[in-house]
């Protein structure tokens, strides 16, 4: 017997439309459904009606009644480093003295304590703890997340990171997508050694991790005092013949052309892009990757903002993620990250649902399943305490999630 779900009693279905990033004017047009229902079988979407029209639903369906509130696909949160040890409450008053980002990097804190802290921790606390943080995403209407390693550095670590996103892959109701960032830092031991780390990676922890099929893409910190271009090539392309997507962190502190090796690699997507200016949005136009925007981060490094204005302009499609992290933005608040797009990034509420939804579904690999509510789609629903997008857009801090549908 089939398994069938009616969200009836719509006031506002609103979701963009396709499984093809959108760009420029595109990225602002949703489809909007008043009085509306959605059917959903076995897990997929199998009809959308309006106008008060229910669509024909098997007996015995379960029924959620939205009361006339507004409707949207689960979000997608396409960037999070969510699998670590320990917090970094204690780096606070050296950012309020001044200390940069990269100082405190390089002074042995910042990523490298949360590598200590990690290598600490056993697989199963470090599950405990992300699973905790799965929840509250979901909770706040996101069932799609990204998970990206980076705080083991050896391969032991890294492996053991990337097995707890399988795990809640395998048992959260969240869409978990793997992403490998063994090149997030240089680790102590080889400090001063960065080629000689690039080749570990290359030799042994990307075989690893291919050999095991525990990760999907791979990312790499492309920035002063982390990685360099050439670095970054050599993970990249030796990621791509293991059969990982490349993504790449990228312009969040100065740019040394991580765009440029985005467009050459064809990445997936190129992240933070805060300080980007036209020659690298140019870069990206051709590369054709997903913009993925973090303003959580730059309002928590108090930082510039992502010219994202000028990126829809250059016909580069835009998501916006938390960057969720214990350092940078140690907050899983999708929906602040939603008002900064529209405070700072002067992103229109149906341009930002477009950014959090579908638009982030295509740099993670799910846009042929997931970011839009369309007959065929994943059943991933979220039933909001709103009336339209732009309320959730302005109700900053508070989670108007009602209802989160899953399959
Ligand atoms: O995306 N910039 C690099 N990585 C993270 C921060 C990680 C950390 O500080 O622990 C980011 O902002
Ligand atoms: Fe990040």
């Amino acid at each position: 017997m089939s398994e069938a779900l009616l969200v009836k009693n719509i006031g506002l279905l609103q979701t963009p439309e396709g499984k093809a990033p959108l760009r420029g004017a595109a990225q602002g047009r949703n489809r909007k459904y008043r009085n509306a229902a959605v059917l959903v079988e076995n897990g997929v979407i199998c009809a959308v009606t309006e106008n008060g029209v229910l669509p024909d639903c098997p007996a015995g369906a379960d029924v959620v009644d939205a009361g006339g509130r507004l409707v949207t696909p689960g979000l997608v949160d396409a960037h999070t480093h969510l699998v670590f040890g320990g917090w970094r409450q204690h780096e606070i008053p050296l950012k309020l003295a001044g200390a940069g980002y990269l100082d405190i990097l390089a002074a042995g804190g910042g990523i490298l304590s949360s590598v200590d802290a990690t290598r600490a921790a056993t697989e199963d606390e470090l599950y405990e703890k992300s699973f905790g943080f799965l929840d509250e995403l979901f909770a706040q209407g996101v069932t799609t997340v990204e998970a990206k390693s980076g705080y083991g550095l050896d391969t032991k670590n890294e492996i053991k990171q990337l097995t707890v996103i399988r795990r809640l892959r395998e048992t959260h109701r969240a869409d978990v997508i793997p992403t490998f960032l063994g090149a997030h830092a240089v680790p102590r031991e080889y400090l001063g050694r960065a080629d000689e780390y690039v080749a570990l990676l290359c030799r042994e922890t990307l075989p690893a991790v291919a050999w095991d099929g525990l990760a999907e893409y791979c990312d790499v910190f492309c920035e002063k005092g982390a990685f360099d271009v050439a670095q970054s090539r050599r993970v990249l392309t030796t990621a791509l013949y293991h059969g990982m997507k490349p993504k790449l962190h990228v312009d969040e502190i100065e740019e040394i052309g991580g765009t440029a090796l985005a467009k050459e690699l064809r990445a997936a997507s190129a992240e933070h892009l805060a300080v980007t200016g036209g020659a690298g949005m140019e870069a990206l136009a051709a590369a054709g990757a997903v913009a993925v925007l973090l303003p959580g981060t730059s309002f928590y490094l108090n930082k510039g903002f992502a010219n994202a204005r000028g990126m829809i302009e250059h016909n580069i499609p835009v998501a916006v993620a938390t960057d969720f992290n214990p350092g940078s933005c140690p907050s899983l608040n999708i929906g602040l990250c939603m008002t900064l797009a529209y405070l700072k990034y002067r992103m229109t509420p149906e341009e930002i649902l477009t950014s959090v939804t579908l638009n982030a579904a295509c740099a993670v690999g799910r846009g042929e399943v997931s970011g839009s509510v369309e007959a065929g789609k994943r059943g991933a629903l979220v039933v909001w305490d709103a009336p339209d997008v732009e309320t959730l857009c302005y109700r900053f801090g508070s989670n108007l999630a009602k209802t989160v549908i899953t399959p």
